[in-house]
C-alpha cells in the first residue's frame, strides 16, 4: 500500500488497552472499521516497562501528590510504534491527551483526518513526565475544562471525530456543511413528525416550502444561539461576518 491509499490509522498507548475499541466499534466508526476505512491499535504502556515490577510510574520531584508517568517507560512504548513521530515515510503526530492541552477544535480534527493517523498518549495519575512530552515534540490537547481520571475518553472522542470525516465513512458530504462549527456557528435546531406535539408545533416557515425562507430562518437561529451560548465563537464570527 502506497502512502497515499493507506488507511487512516490510530495508534493509542494506554494503561488500559481493553477499554478500546469501546464505543469505537459501534455505530458508524466500528462499521467503518469493520470494513477496513481506518485501523485502530491500542498498546499497553505497561509492557514497555523495563523492571520485573512493570513499574510505569514514581513520585514526583519537588514533592505532592499522586504519581507520575516515568518518562523512560512512555519512550520505549513510543519507540515501538510505527509512524510515531518524524522518523518516517508517513509521520503520525503524537498527541498527548491532558487537561493541560490545547483546545480541541473541529479544525483540527479536520486536519488529522486529512493525514495519515495519529498516535495518542493518555496519562493516568498525576501527569507524565515533561522531559519525555519535549523530545517526542508531543502536541497537547484537551477535550475541555474538566479532568477525566485518564485520557481514554478523550482519545476517544478526539478519534471518533476524525473517523467520521474520512471518506466513505458518512455517505454524503452535505451531511457535514451544515453541521456545528461550520461556518463558525452552532448549528439551528431540527424537527420532525409529528407537527403538533403535546401541544408544541413545528415554526411554521419550515412547513412553507419556501427555500430561501428557511435558510433565512436557520441562519438567524444558528447566530442567535451561538450568541447565547458561546460568546467565544460569537466574537470570532461577528468580526468576520457582520
Ligand atoms: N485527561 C484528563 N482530562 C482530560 C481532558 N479534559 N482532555 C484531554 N485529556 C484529559
Amino acid at each position: 500500500m502506497t502512502a497515499e491509499n493507506a488507511i487512516w490509522r490510530a495508534t493509542v498507548l494506554t494503561l488500559f488497552p481493553e477499554m478500546f475499541p469501546g464505543h469505537l466499534g459501534h455505530s458508524l466508526a466500528g462499521k467503518a472499521l469493520a470494513d477496513g476505512l481506518w485501523s485502530l491499535d491500542a498498546h499497553d504502556i505497561r509492557s514497555a516497562a523495563a523492571d520485573k515490577h512493570a513499574t510505569v510510574d514514581d513520585t514526583p520531584f519537588g514533592g505532592g501528590p499522586g504519581m507520575v508517568m516515568r518518562a523512560d517507560v512512555i519512550d520505549a512504548a513510543l519507540t515501538g510504534v510505527a509512524g510515531a513521530g518524524t522518523d518516517q515515510a508517513a509521520p503520525r503526530p503524537v498527541i498527548y491527551m491532558t487537561p493541560r492541552g490545547a483546545p480541541l477544535t473541529q479544525a483540527r480534527i479536520a486536519e488529522l483526518a486529512a493525514g495519515p493517523g495519529v498516535v495518542l498518549l493518555c496519562g493516568r495519575y498525576e501527569g507524565i513526565d515533561e522531559r519525555v512530552v519535549e523530545a517526542w515534540n508531543m502536541e497537547e490537547i484537551s477535550i475541555g475544562d474538566f479532568v477525566l481520571s485518564g485520557g481514554e475518553p478523550a482519545a476517544m472522542a478526539l478519534i471518533d471525530a476524525a473517523v467520521r470525516l474520512l471518506p466513505g465513512v458518512i455517505g454524503s458530504k452535505l451531511s457535514f456543511a451544515e453541521e456545528s462549527f461550520e461556518g463558525g456557528l452552532l448549528e439551528y435546531p431540527h424537527y420532525t413528525r409529528p407537527r403538533v406535539w403535546r401541544d408544541r408545533e413545528v415554526p411554521e416557515v419550515l412547513l412553507s416550502g419556501h427555500h430561501g425562507k428557511v435558510d433565512a430562518w436557520r441562519k438567524a437561529q444558528a447566530e442567535k444561539t451561538t450568541e447565547e451560548r458561546r460568546p467565544d465563537l460569537w466574537n470570532r464570527y461577528a468580526a468576520k461576518n457582520l
